[in-house]
């Protein structure tokens, strides 16, 4: 970029577009420092305020905070091809047309950022992009919707109902009105989307994103859990094996020594794994003003320094078919001999494996709590059905996937 300040456009003045232009005041001169130029908004939008017209044709740099795909795609698209850099937290904007994004921008030779799209003020796309740039990343998981982790949290913390907790979540402010884009796995799959993209170089749609959400989650889930030493978090893995690559969002248990395991509240965490890191993890919040308008300003400094565009897919994405995973099995049953025998069979004869068992309680309140060890999911599920069908059973199965790593 050349000398002189740089030319800020904003587009949006909510939340984080305020959040952002009070923080370039207050860090400009920092960043002068670094960098050799000063941030300065030289124009800015909100519905009642500015023209596009007018901000673009001021800017050389434009910071879009308005969010939702229209008119963002098309001011983004106009910005990119005019060769003005753009600076985006837009997760939706990134998600459904990246690629075309990046197409404009290599047209334009401008830069298109989106840091503070996935994880709020955790730098984790450059880490993945710039830092990790030259190993082979096997596995990224990540907490990343703060929503979602702030009521598990609480469940598990007090004992509450997955409504109550909700309830709670949305008076604290961590979730909408309408929270089901959250408590769905929806927006975190969006965002696990954007990751797998980055980390495998793959073009990853969200309709190749399986999600499952935690709106079925029951206290007595987590109560187990405690007891297995397990705690439970909405998860969102991106792998690569020899298949292909499977990125799918669920909630699932982790051991006390998965890096993920103690992230709680509204705090969102990403692990990185590969053979020469073993595992890297980074955590810290997830949404916010001040904290995604953080992520932005970073966003602009990597503009000004003259950081390269990022780089569009190179592969195309050979979907994983059957994914590995672990289970807890959580069933109701009549007090009686040889149910756990019968179960274990069943179990056995679709070869699947069996870590740990706890049987508890006598009369009508038996229950037998099993986890798993990891393989492939169609045995478990044929497993589940045949163990639905057996006649001691007093209500249908519950299971939640596990998460076996541990790295301590
Ligand atoms: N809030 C967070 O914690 C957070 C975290 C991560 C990412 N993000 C992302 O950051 C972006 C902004 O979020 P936010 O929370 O700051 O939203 P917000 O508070 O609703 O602010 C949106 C701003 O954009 C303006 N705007 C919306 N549509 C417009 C249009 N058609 N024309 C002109 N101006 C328009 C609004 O104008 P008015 O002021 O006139 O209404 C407002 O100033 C979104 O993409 C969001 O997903 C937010």
């Amino acid at each position: 970029m050349a000398g002189g300040p740089v030319r800020i456009g904003l587009l949006g003045r909510g939340t984080v577009g305020g959040a952002f232009e009070q923080l370039v005041a207050e860090r400009a001169e920092m960043v002068e420092a670094a960098t050799g130029r000063r941030p300065e908004i030289v124009g800015a939008l909100r519905r009642s305020e500015g023209s596009f017209e007018q901000v673009v044709s001021e800017s050389e740099l434009l910071v879009e905070l308005i969010g939702g795909l229209d008119p963002a795609r098309d001011w983004v698209t106009r910005a990119l091809r005019a060769g003005v850099h753009v600076v985006t937290a837009n997760k939706q904007l990134i998600t459904q047309h990246g690629d075309e994004l990046l197409e404009a921008a290599r047209e334009g030779g401008a830069q298109l950022r989106f840091e503070a799209a996935v994880a709020g003020a955790i730098p984790i796309i450059r880490v993945i992009q710039e830092s990790l740039g030259a190993i082979e990343i096997e596995r990224v998981s990540g907490i990343v919707n703060g929503t979602t982790n702030f009521i598990l949290t609480e469940m598990a913390r007090t004992g509450a109902s997955y409504d109550d907790a909700l309830a709670q979540a949305q008076t604290a402010g961590y979730a909408e009105a309408d929270p089901s884009e959250d408590v769905s796995g929806a927006d975190a799959a969006a965002k696990m989307a954007i990751l797998a993209r980055l980390a495998f170089g793959t073009a990853v749609q969200l309709d190749q994103v399986p999600y499952e959400g935690i709106e079925q989650i029951r206290p007595e889930d987590l109560a187990y859990a405690k007891e297995l030493g397990l705690s439970l978090k909405l998860l969102g893995i991106a792998e690569r094996n020899s298949e292909g690559v499977g990125v799918r969002v669920f909630p699932c248990f982790l051991y006390p020594g998965h890096p993920l395991a103690p992230v709680e509240g509204a705090f969102n965490a990403v692990t990185v794994e590969a053979p020469q890191i073993t595992e890297i993890t980074m955590s810290g919040p997830g949404a916010g003003g001040p904290e995604t308008a953080s992520a932005v300003l970073g966003d602009v400094v990597s503009v000004i320094s003259g950081g390269a565009p990022l780089p569009g897919p190179t592969e195309e994405l050979a979907v994983v078919g059957d994914p590995s995973s672990a289970f807890y099995l959580h069933l109701e049953v009549a007090d009686r001999p040889g149910v756990l025998a019968q179960v274990a069979d069943v179990l056995g004869r679709n070869e699947v494996s069996v870590r740990s068992v706890v049987q508890q309680g006598l009369g009508e309140d038996a229950r037998l709590v099993m986890v798993m060890h990891e393989g492939p999911e169609s045995r478990f599920f044929q497993a589940l059905e045949q163990i639905a069908e057996l006649e001691f059973l007093r209500g249908p199965p519950r299971s939640i996937r596990v998460i076996e790593e541990e790295f301590t």
